[in-house]
Protein backbone atom coordinates (compact mmCIF):
# COMPACT_ATOMS: atom_id res chain seq x y z
CA UNK A 1 0.00 0.00 0.00
CA UNK A 2 0.96 3.52 -0.96
CA UNK A 3 1.46 5.84 1.67
CA UNK A 4 2.01 9.83 1.92
CA UNK A 5 4.89 11.79 4.31
CA UNK A 6 4.95 15.52 4.55
CA UNK A 7 8.61 16.62 5.50
CA UNK A 8 12.56 15.67 4.98
CA UNK A 9 13.89 12.74 2.93
CA UNK A 10 17.41 12.01 3.05
CA UNK A 11 19.91 12.36 0.35
CA UNK A 12 20.28 8.57 0.07
CA UNK A 13 16.27 7.85 -0.40
CA UNK A 14 15.52 10.46 -2.59
CA UNK A 15 18.97 10.16 -4.96
CA UNK A 16 17.13 6.28 -5.13
CA UNK A 17 13.85 7.76 -6.51
CA UNK A 18 16.07 10.75 -8.64
CA UNK A 19 18.20 7.90 -10.20
CA UNK A 20 14.98 5.57 -10.88
CA UNK A 21 13.65 8.52 -13.34
CA UNK A 22 14.43 10.47 -16.17
CA UNK A 23 14.57 13.43 -13.92
CA UNK A 24 17.66 11.91 -12.30
CA UNK A 25 19.77 13.43 -15.48
CA UNK A 26 18.65 16.82 -15.05
CA UNK A 27 19.60 17.24 -11.61
CA UNK A 28 23.05 16.78 -9.56
CA UNK A 29 22.65 13.43 -8.13
CA UNK A 30 26.37 12.62 -8.76
CA UNK A 31 27.32 15.57 -6.83
CA UNK A 32 26.98 14.95 -3.27
CA UNK A 33 26.71 18.29 -1.93
CA UNK A 34 25.21 20.12 -4.22
CA UNK A 35 22.36 17.31 -4.52
CA UNK A 36 22.19 17.80 -0.19
CA UNK A 37 21.10 21.65 -0.64
CA UNK A 38 19.04 20.96 -3.91
CA UNK A 39 17.09 18.94 -0.72
CA UNK A 40 17.88 21.38 2.30
CA UNK A 41 17.09 24.74 0.22
CA UNK A 42 13.31 23.22 -0.31
CA UNK A 43 10.52 23.99 2.19
CA UNK A 44 8.31 21.56 1.32
CA UNK A 45 8.77 17.72 0.33
CA UNK A 46 6.21 15.06 -0.11
CA UNK A 47 6.67 12.22 -0.49
CA UNK A 48 5.48 8.46 -1.98
CA UNK A 49 6.09 5.28 0.36
CA UNK A 50 5.61 1.34 -0.73
CA UNK A 51 5.91 0.39 2.84
CA UNK A 52 9.40 1.24 3.44
CA UNK A 53 10.69 2.53 0.49
CA UNK A 54 10.34 5.47 -1.09
CA UNK A 55 8.84 5.62 -4.59
CA UNK A 56 8.20 9.09 -5.31
CA UNK A 57 9.25 13.37 -4.05
CA UNK A 58 7.32 16.85 -4.58
CA UNK A 59 9.67 19.07 -3.66
CA UNK A 60 8.48 22.39 -3.87
CA UNK A 61 9.62 25.57 -2.42
CA UNK A 62 7.00 27.79 -0.73
CA UNK A 63 6.31 31.32 0.88
CA UNK A 64 3.30 29.85 2.30
CA UNK A 65 1.61 32.58 1.29
CA UNK A 66 1.18 33.24 -2.68
CA UNK A 67 3.18 30.83 -4.37
CA UNK A 68 4.53 27.16 -4.53
CA UNK A 69 7.00 26.44 -7.09
CA UNK A 70 7.06 22.79 -7.60
CA UNK A 71 10.42 22.28 -8.15
CA UNK A 72 10.76 18.56 -9.22
CA UNK A 73 7.86 15.88 -9.02
CA UNK A 74 10.47 12.57 -9.37
CA UNK A 75 8.95 9.46 -9.64
CA UNK A 76 10.92 5.72 -9.61
CA UNK A 77 9.61 4.27 -13.15
CA UNK A 78 7.65 1.31 -12.02
CA UNK A 79 5.28 3.54 -10.21
CA UNK A 80 3.77 5.80 -12.70
CA UNK A 81 0.24 6.02 -14.05
CA UNK A 82 -0.86 4.31 -10.28
CA UNK A 83 -2.12 7.92 -9.55
CA UNK A 84 0.60 8.90 -7.02
CA UNK A 85 1.97 11.68 -8.83
CA UNK A 86 -1.82 13.83 -8.97
CA UNK A 87 -1.42 12.46 -5.10
CA UNK A 88 1.60 14.41 -4.42
CA UNK A 89 0.23 17.30 -5.83
CA UNK A 90 -2.93 17.36 -3.81
CA UNK A 91 -1.24 16.47 -0.71
CA UNK A 92 1.53 19.57 -1.57
CA UNK A 93 -1.52 21.36 -1.88
CA UNK A 94 -3.51 20.91 1.11
CA UNK A 95 0.29 22.24 3.18
CA UNK A 96 0.02 25.38 1.56
CA UNK A 97 -3.58 25.93 0.47
CA UNK A 98 -3.35 29.53 -0.11
CA UNK A 99 -0.75 29.65 -2.47
CA UNK A 100 -0.73 29.14 -6.69
CA UNK A 101 1.66 26.18 -7.56
CA UNK A 102 3.98 26.77 -10.64
CA UNK A 103 6.06 24.66 -12.11
CA UNK A 104 8.04 23.64 -15.01
CA UNK A 105 7.41 19.95 -16.78
CA UNK A 106 9.37 18.28 -18.38
CA UNK A 107 9.21 17.57 -21.66
CA UNK A 108 7.87 13.72 -21.18
CA UNK A 109 5.00 15.20 -19.07
CA UNK A 110 3.70 18.60 -21.08
CA UNK A 111 0.36 16.58 -21.54
CA UNK A 112 0.12 16.00 -18.06
CA UNK A 113 0.00 18.57 -15.45
CA UNK A 114 -2.92 20.24 -18.16
CA UNK A 115 -4.85 16.55 -18.02
CA UNK A 116 -4.60 16.85 -13.89
CA UNK A 117 -6.18 20.29 -13.80
CA UNK A 118 -3.23 22.68 -14.14
CA UNK A 119 -3.83 25.85 -16.55
CA UNK A 120 -0.83 26.11 -19.06
CA UNK A 121 1.05 29.80 -18.55
CA UNK A 122 2.17 31.64 -22.36
CA UNK A 123 5.47 33.12 -20.59
CA UNK A 124 8.11 31.14 -19.09
CA UNK A 125 11.61 32.79 -18.45
CA UNK A 126 14.24 31.13 -17.02
CA UNK A 127 18.37 32.51 -16.96
CA UNK A 128 20.63 29.50 -16.45
CA UNK A 129 24.01 29.90 -14.23
CA UNK A 130 26.29 30.35 -17.05
CA UNK A 131 24.07 32.94 -19.39
CA UNK A 132 25.06 36.59 -18.83
CA UNK A 133 23.10 39.37 -17.44
C1 LIG B 1 4.89 12.56 -15.19
C2 LIG B 1 4.65 11.96 -13.81
C3 LIG B 1 5.05 12.95 -12.75
C4 LIG B 1 3.15 11.63 -13.69
O1 LIG B 1 2.89 11.03 -12.42
P1 LIG B 1 2.03 9.70 -12.35
O2 LIG B 1 1.83 9.31 -10.93
O3 LIG B 1 2.67 8.70 -13.25
O4 LIG B 1 0.67 10.16 -13.00
P2 LIG B 1 -0.83 9.91 -12.42
O5 LIG B 1 -0.97 8.46 -12.15
O6 LIG B 1 -1.10 10.89 -11.36
O7 LIG B 1 -1.65 10.25 -13.75
C5 LIG B 1 -2.84 11.01 -13.77
C6 LIG B 1 -3.34 11.02 -15.20
O8 LIG B 1 -2.34 11.57 -16.08
C7 LIG B 1 -1.95 10.62 -17.10
N1 LIG B 1 -0.51 10.73 -17.30
C8 LIG B 1 0.48 10.21 -16.57
N2 LIG B 1 1.70 10.55 -17.04
C9 LIG B 1 1.45 11.32 -18.13
C10 LIG B 1 2.29 11.99 -19.06
N3 LIG B 1 3.65 11.93 -18.96
N4 LIG B 1 1.71 12.71 -20.06
C11 LIG B 1 0.37 12.78 -20.17
N5 LIG B 1 -0.51 12.17 -19.31
C12 LIG B 1 0.03 11.44 -18.31
C13 LIG B 1 -2.34 9.27 -16.51
O9 LIG B 1 -2.55 8.33 -17.53
C14 LIG B 1 -3.61 9.63 -15.76
O10 LIG B 1 -4.69 9.75 -16.65
P3 LIG B 1 -6.15 9.15 -16.30
O11 LIG B 1 -6.60 9.89 -15.07
O12 LIG B 1 -6.93 9.43 -17.54
O13 LIG B 1 -5.91 7.70 -16.04
C15 LIG B 1 5.42 10.66 -13.60
O14 LIG B 1 5.04 9.74 -14.55
C16 LIG B 1 6.93 10.87 -13.65
O15 LIG B 1 7.55 11.13 -12.66
N6 LIG B 1 7.55 10.70 -14.82
C17 LIG B 1 9.02 10.76 -14.97
C18 LIG B 1 9.71 11.99 -14.43
C19 LIG B 1 9.15 13.26 -14.96
O16 LIG B 1 9.11 13.47 -16.15
N7 LIG B 1 8.71 14.11 -14.04
C20 LIG B 1 8.03 15.33 -14.38
C21 LIG B 1 8.81 16.49 -13.94
S1 LIG B 1 7.96 17.94 -14.49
Amino acid sequence: MITYRVGEVSGEEAREVYRDCTLGKRRPTEDDQRFTQMLRGANLIVSAWDDDRIVSVARSLTDRSYVTYVADLSMCDSYQKQGIGRELLRRTRMEVPQTQLVLFAASQAVDYYGKIGFTRHPSRWTLQPDQPL
